[in-house]
């Protein structure tokens, strides 16, 4: 008989929840249907005690989906580079993604990246949920609007409250900024500058309390 899919990562979790138990539990989710398609499920990782930060974007793409590992990819690098130029070392920080698995549709032979739907969202949130109970970072950024109105509320706007501390039970302090994937996809170079000066910024106020 094939497994039953259950109704959200809950129905997968493990008895002792601790980040070794959860990255192995989460790795057999089918609490929805978006590990049908997938290659593997896409874990947070990084540093587990005492990670001062945790970055949380919104769900693997391509080549995160075929690595194992979260923002590897064009965001990635992008991602990794805005570190770089404000002063955060990402070894000393958790990296996790809203969305565990891959969603994507077929474009000729590309994967291309589906925005994962609100009931998607609600099933893989409990993996979240105890990355920040396990990871218990002393800030948490929410990388793009899919994580910061995960977890800061539905009608939490990133363009208007970027780069400010926002009160939450999630972290001492808790911080959105845009999402790395998002100046990529800028229309013009200039744009994607400013963009990028926006998001290095942002990543610079977060530097300020840690450093
Ligand atoms: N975009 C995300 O939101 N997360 C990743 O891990 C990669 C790209
Ligand atoms: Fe489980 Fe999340 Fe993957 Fe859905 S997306 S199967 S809830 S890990």
């Amino acid at each position: 008989m094939p497994a039953i899919p259950g109704r959200s990562a809950l129905d997968y979790f493990p008895n002792q929840i601790n980040y070794t138990s959860l990255k192995a539990a989460a790795d057999g989710c089918m609490g929805c249907d978006l590990y049908k398609t997938a290659t593997q499920t896409v874990f947070g990782e990084g540093r587990i005690r005492a990670a001062e930060i945790m970055f949380v974007g919104e769900q693997p793409g391509d080549e995160e989906d075929l690595a194992g590992h979260p923002f590897v990819g064009p965001a990635g690098r992008l991602f990794d580079k805005a570190l770089i130029e404000a002063g955060i070392d990402r070894q000393k920080t958790y990296v996790t993604n809203v969305v565990k698995h891959f969603k994507w549709k077929p474009r000729g032979k590309r994967r291309i990246h589906e925005k994962p739907r609100a009931g998607e969202m609600r099933a893989c949130e409990p993996w979240l949920e105890a990355e920040i109970q396990v990871v218990h970072p002393d800030i948490l950024v929410c990388l793009g609007a899919t994580a910061a109105q995960a977890l800061l509320g539905k009608d939490f706007r990133v363009t208007q409250m970027h780069g400010m501390w926002i009160e939450s039970s999630h972290a001492g302090k808790t911080m959105a900024t845009v999402h790395p994937s998002s100046i990529l996809r800028a229309p013009d170079s200039e744009t994607r500058a400013e963009q990028y000066a926006a998001f290095v910024n942002d990543l610079k106020i977060v530097a300020g309390v840690i450093n």
